[in-house]
């Protein structure tokens, strides 16, 4: 039996920046952002966006009223949380309408935790194949204004329902999950930005990829040409190309230019986007699914995810016949276009407005699910 991907979307706010407006802004070459990080723009949040809203926004246009009478398991993986101790499925959960006897539950560990979500939903799904999961990747990645990680910041979600006849993606049972205690990223309690240690956490994602395609190959018996593509999480696009040429130094020019072929397929969404931190990977996964034109049903795709602190998984699953069908191509490419450009001062005021409820009226976001008021730390929403 399989389980894995029936249908898959993602949101992002409403808002971007262009990275060379931002790079004349702190006097910095605009190639650094566009070619050294490799990033063209970058989603802006406004204060009416939260983690429940852009999640609830990336799943609503793929449940139908039987996906919500047949989803048992409500995942978020996070790390933007909005509460120490509920969690932002059981909102997620009304929002959606999803049948009142499943579980809604969050996850957390740095940029890894949806893909966590995305196994026990497997398992689950494997156990009760009649039912369904819903796997949602929802964060806003904010390091600071002028601060170091300022070019790699971003905002979005990515919902993936997860069956046992999945239409899109056969995950395989192969895996190889990698856990180390390291400090190259890491948000305390109460902190409104991560603490960061830039080149560590670009070594430590290159070395856990190396460490994960090796055990993996080792373990499984397997090599690059079983696969047709790799997907990478993309903090900045410039990331997974710099691990994909490290850990495939020893494949031949032909091969490495294959894959690096199809790794330019999975950032071109991110290269408009930014880090999505949980989701990016599954936007990456989504770009190339929606733009190579060399993909066919039957592939093999390997999945690289990478959360600091630091857990680290390659995954792999196939290509279904006739997952073309189920993709959202249009309305993705619709969704980034019809983003407003906002200028490095009115970025700047966004990131800085305090979440009040008079900015939250004086708002002009007109996404379908936003956030309304809050009141004794309570969150009201637009739905
Ligand atoms: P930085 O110090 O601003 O940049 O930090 P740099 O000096 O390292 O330069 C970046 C690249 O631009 C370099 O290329 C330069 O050569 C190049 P590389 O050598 O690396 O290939 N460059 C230029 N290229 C063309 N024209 C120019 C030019 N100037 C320089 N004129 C850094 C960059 C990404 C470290 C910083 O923005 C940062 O700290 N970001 C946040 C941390 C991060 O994203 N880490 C990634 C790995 S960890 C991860 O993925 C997990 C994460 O998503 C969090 C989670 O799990 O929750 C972050």
């Amino acid at each position: 039996m399989t389980a894995g991907i029936d249908k898959l979307n993602f949101f992002v706010p409403p808002y971007y920046l262009e990275m060379t407006e931002l790079a004349n802004a702190r006097n910095v070459d605009p190639a650094k952002y566009t070619i050294g990080i490799g990033q063209d723009q970058m989603a802006i949040s406004p204060i009416t966006q939260d983690i429940i809203t852009l999640a609830a926004n990336a799943a609503q246009p793929i449940l139908t009223d039987e996906d919500r009478q047949t989803i048992d398991l409500v995942i978020l993986g996070t790390e933007s949380s909005v509460d120490e101790s509920k969690a932002a499925a059981v909102v997620l959960h009304r929002l959606l309408g999803i049948q009142p006897f499943a579980r809604g539950i969050e996850l957390k560990e740095a940029c890894y935790s949806a893909t966590a979500g995305l196994q026990f939903a497997k398992e689950y799904v494997l156990a009760h194949p009649e039912r369904k999961a819903l796997v949602i990747a929802s964060d806003i990645a904010r390091y600071g204004l002028h601060s170091g990680g300022e070019p790699t910041q971003g905002a979005g979600a990515v919902a993936m329902l997860v069956t046992s006849q999945p239409r899109i993606l056969a995950l395989s049972d192969e895996s190889v999950p990698y856990t180390q205690d390291i400090y190259d990223f890491w948000r305390p309690t109460g902190e409104p930005y991560p603490v960061v240690n830039g080149p560590l956490s670009n070594q430590t994602y290159i070395q856990a990829f190396e460490t994960v395609w090796q055990e993996y190959q080792q373990r499984y018996q397997k090599t690059l040409a079983d696969f047709a593509a790799l997907a990478f999480h993309i903090p900045y696009t410039k990331m997974g190309k710099k691990a994909l040429l490290a850990g495939l130094a020893q494949e031949s020019e032909a091969e490495q230019n294959r894959i690096l072929a199809q790794y330019e397929e999975s950032i071109r969404y991110s290269r408009r986007v930014g880090n999505l931190y949980t989701g990016s990977l599954y936007l990456g996964l989504i770009s190339l699914l929606e733009n190579s034109q060399t993909l066919k049903a039957g592939d093999k795709l390997g999945l690289f995810s990478y959360g600091s602190g630091a857990v680290a998984e390659f995954f792999t699953g196939r290509l279904v016949p006739g997952y073309q069908e189920h993709l959202l191509t249009d309305a993705h490419e619709a969704l980034l276009a019809n983003r407003q450009a906002l200028s490095v001062a009115a970025y700047e005021e966004v990131f800085q407005t305090p979440l009040t409820n008079e900015n939250l009226t004086a708002s002009t976001d007109t996404t379908a699910f936003r956030l309304t008021a809050v009141n004794d730390h309570i969150r009201y929403y637009q739905e």
